[in-house]
């Protein structure tokens, strides 16, 4: 299968793009050179169906670098950055993925890759391992394990894991400290609040945000609206996290009481029909939602078109639904992930660290072949350790250590009062 682009004459432009993203990827060049020499992947081909970005361009190069034939399909019709496609094309690898492309296409390309018979699969939000599961089972059979970038991702897994249906183990990426302290938090914190910002300019000092979800994620979300001035108001279901979002600072009430108060609603709870025909029936006149979860599943938009007796495009991503009480709601990107359709996703310095975790947790997987069972694993705390302290290195911060003493003594129980 030739690869499916749309188009090829951005290769050069898409270069240039990948290389800037590479200077703030320290890590994943280290990891890049060691694979270099080890070739921890050699005569093994690795099916990825992640964001098609500048820095999932580094991954791919990372892979390769290891002796994998690594190929490549978009894990959201919308985030595609047809320029990288097309430059890691022109660079001899299988892509499946051009930007908007519809559901049907959406499953051939991840069919392409699959067809391939991948030996270790890479998601992000399980689509390849749930349609090897959903309809190639046999597949499974050659499969030595998977990755998994994202939250959602990782609860689709533990849930077929538990039930029993999954057939080879899976390594939670999401789960490891240098994964979702960072990218979850700053990365999603910072992406989205950019997607919202370039679709709409905005100004956000003044506005009230409702964060739906306080999650890593939210946090992140949270804290940057915050910064940029706007009163913000957090919905969440965990009191634990509503809790954690009071004594952060916030206004902590339920979505169906902020309805009314929010000019900007972003969903990052991983969780349908989060923002439902009763909110969007309270919302005010003009009010704004975005979503920066997984799926496109956190708004109702069936709902709201039913709702709504006109639907215009403002300009690209931003849509005006005008309700049949005359009040009208925006939706950008039709729901989807916010920060990479309208931006460009999580900036390379993060980005580092997570594709860190996923180039270590295939390695892993090839370390340990045949002695894991078919359920999700973490990352070692020790190479989690590994890559912060990488990370710390490349930007020059130095951290303390422990004296002998105060290892002994965090090791003992006898001292007291
Ligand atoms: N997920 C969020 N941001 C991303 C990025 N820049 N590249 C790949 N996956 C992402």
């Amino acid at each position: 299968m030739p690869s499916d682009i749309s188009l090829p004459s951005l290769a050069k432009a898409g270069r240039a793009r990948i290389e800037w993203a590479g200077r703030f990827m320290p890590v994943l060049a280290q990891i890049r050179r060691r694979f270099l020499k080890e070739r921890p992947f050699k005569g093994l081909r690795i099916g990825a169906c992640l964001h098609v970005t500048t820095e999932t361009a580094q991954l791919m190069r990372t892979l390769r670098a290891g002796g994998a034939q690594a190929v490549l399909c978009a894990s959201n019709p919308l985030s595609t950055q047809d320029d990288v496609a097309a430059a890691l094309a022109a660079e001899g690898f299988l892509v499946y993925a051009r930007r908007g492309e519809n559901r049907s296409t959406y499953y051939r390309h991840i069919l392409s890759v699959l067809k391939l018979k991948p030996h270790i699969t890479m998601d992000d939000g399980a689509d390849l391992v749930s349609t090897i599961h959903k309809s190639f089972k046999p597949l499974a059979q050659g499969v030595i394990g998977s990755t998994e970038e994202t939250t959602t991702g990782v609860i689709r897994l533990k849930a077929m894991a538990r039930s029993g249906a999954l057939l080879f183990p899976v390594v939670a990426v999401n789960d490891s400290k240098t994964k979702f302290l960072f990218d979850n938090r700053y990365g999603t914190g910072q992406s989205t609040l950019d997607g919202i910002l370039r679709a709409t300019n905005l100004l956000l000092a003044g506005m009230t945000v409702v964060v739906c979800g306080y999650g890593w994620c939210g946090r992140g979300v949270a804290m940057r609206a915050k910064g940029m001035g706007s009163h913000v108001i957090i919905s969440e279901v965990d009191p634990i996290r509503a809790l954690e979002a009071v004594m952060d600072g916030f206004q902590v009430m339920p979505l169906s009481k902020a309805a009314a108060r929010g000019d900007l609603f972003i969903t990052v709870t991983g969780d349908i029909r989060v923002i439902s025909r009763e909110i969007f029936r309270r919302m005010k006149d003009g009010a704004l939602v975005a979503n920066s979860g997984h799926f496109n599943v956190e708004i109702d938009l069936q709902a709201l078109k039913k709702l709504s007796r006109a639907i215009r495009e403002i300009k690209p991503q931003v849509n005006e639904y005008t309700l049949r009480s005359g009040k009208r709601v925006l939706v950008l990107s039709e729901g989807r992930l916010v920060n990479l359709s309208c931006a460009e996703g999580h900036p390379a310095a993060v980005m580092d660290m997570s594709f860190a975790n996923q180039a270590l947790s295939a390695e892993w997987l090839v370390q340990t072949k045949g002695k894991l069972t078919p359920r999700v694993y973490q990352l070692s705390e020790a190479i989690d350790r590994e890559i912060a302290r990488l990370k710390l290195k490349s930007l020059g911060v130095a951290n303390d250590r422990l004296t002998p003493e105060q290892k002994r003594y965090l090791a003992s129980w006898e001292t007291g009062t």
